[in-house]
């Protein structure tokens, strides 16, 4: 039983090396290939950091140009996904939806099996940052019962998301820059974060071979949990359920009740554990949009609020060091624009592709990669001896 170091969670396994993304969560420090999260927020737009984290460089202006060209010439699907959407519930969740058509996409670009070939690795990860926005907005259309919305071209990569989620064929989405730019910065913040649950599925599924799209797939499977990516509508989620700002004492003392499974969503990071430098910069943005939309006055908004500065001053919270996350200001973003709550883990996925397939390019291009298999200790039966089922 002792061969092998037990690390449930790896809390304090490397599993692998990384020039990626750097964080110090004790500074509260997060860098892109070097560059701090915040100047990236401020100075860079989201196309720019896709460039970055997959090819290791900030993109010069041809750089750009090029690459944001080779993006927009990709956003469109097959034809046929439509009809690999027609077999889904209507009612499906996106998520499901996702999982099921990015892993269909290796049945479309065959190509994306050669994972030795550095041209195919790089025409399947422009297929996947241009394509994952165009399925999730299907996602979202064929859930309201309306037709797809293909993309504009012509549009941002955020603009083009909104267009494609919002415009009808009696309407065109009329795109305003400030949610726009507000996108833009939440697709940035959740772009990578090194090891983490989703990341680490697409490192593991990706080490045995498999092709990009079904590793992707996977990714996005184990984003959904509510721990992970699922934390932005769970947060919404338990808003409705506080319902008005005088029931926020009794949730707050349910979270600090030991025999209560219940947890405060968006509070709380296996690494940050003074505070999430994203969510400092969500929560700017946050009050931008507030201002922007003119809604300081809702319900839920006015929940948010009063929970974060109770939160905070609470001793429970600030003994454990659960400081808001990322996905407590991200839910309440996304719902200002009027992202259905069911779409936010699946706009999480939309910024997470580029940190999925920039880790997964890495690892393949490793030598020192082996196929990923943790030991166990094993604590079931003894060896024993089958009776026959007529014996037993
Ligand atoms: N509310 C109340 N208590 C909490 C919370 C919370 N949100 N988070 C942690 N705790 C307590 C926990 O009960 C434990 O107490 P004790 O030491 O007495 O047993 C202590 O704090 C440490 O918790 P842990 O579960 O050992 O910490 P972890 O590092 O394994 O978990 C976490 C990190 C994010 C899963 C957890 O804080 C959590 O469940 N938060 C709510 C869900 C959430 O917001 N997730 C989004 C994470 S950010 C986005 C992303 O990276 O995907």
């Amino acid at each position: 039983l002792g061969v092998f170091t037990y690390d449930p969670g790896f809390m304090s396994t490397a599993s692998c090396n990384s020039g990626i993304t750097y964080i110090d969560g004790d500074a509260g420090i997060l860098l892109y290939r070097g560059y701090p999260i915040e100047q990236l927020a401020e100075h860079a737009d989201f196309i720019e950091v896709c460039h970055l984290l997959y090819y290791g460089e900030l993109p010069d202006a041809a750089q750009k140009e090029s690459f944001d060209t080779i993006i927009r010439t990709h956003t469109m699907v097959h034809d046929q996904i439509n009809n690999f959407f027609r077999g889904f519930r209507r009612d499906a969740h996106p998520m499901a939806v996702m999982v099921g058509v990015v892993g269909a996409l290796s049945a479309f670009y065959q190509d994306s099996a050669n994972v030795g070939d550095p041209r195919h690795r790089e025409i399947s990860a422009h297929r996947l940052i241009a394509k994952v926005p165009t399925i999730a907005a299907m996602s979202y259309k064929y859930n309201m019962g309306q037709p797809f919305a293909y993309p504009r071209n012509r549009l941002s990569y955020a603009a083009n998301f909104l267009h494609m989620m919002f415009s009808t064929p009696c309407e065109e989405y009329e795109p305003n820059p400030v949610l726009v730019k507000a996108l833009d910065r939440i697709l940035i913040l959740h772009a990578d974060h090194e090891q983490n649950a989703s990341t680490s599925t697409v490192r593991l599924a990706g080490s045995s071979g498999a092709n990009p799209f079904a590793c992707v797939a996977a990714g996005i499977a184990s984003l959904w949990g509510p721990a992970h990516g699922g934390a932005n509508e769970a947060v919404l989620k338990m808003l409705e359920e506080i319902e008005d700002v005088s029931n926020i004492p009794k949730f707050i003392a349910r979270a600090k009740d030991k025999s209560n499974p219940f947890r405060l969503m968006g509070f709380g990071h296996r690494v940050y554990k003074n505070f999430d430098p994203r969510a400092r910069l969500m929560r700017q943005t946050c009050h931008e949009v507030l201002n922007e939309l003119g809604i300081y006055d809702d319900r839920l908004f006015k929940i948010a609020l009063e929970l974060e500065r109770i939160a905070l001053e609470d001793e429970y919270f600030i003994e454990k060091k659960l400081y808001p996350n990322v996905d407590f200001y991200s839910g309440i973003i996304l719902r200002a624009m009027n992202i259905p709550t069911n779409m936010f883990t699946a706009i999480f996925a939309i910024a997470r592709t580029i940190g999925w397939i920039s880790q997964w390019d890495e690892m393949i291009t490793d030598p020192e990669q082996k196929i990923g298999r943790p030991r166990q200790l094993y604590r079931g039966a003894a060896q024993r001896e089958l009776v026959p089922l007529s014996k037993r």
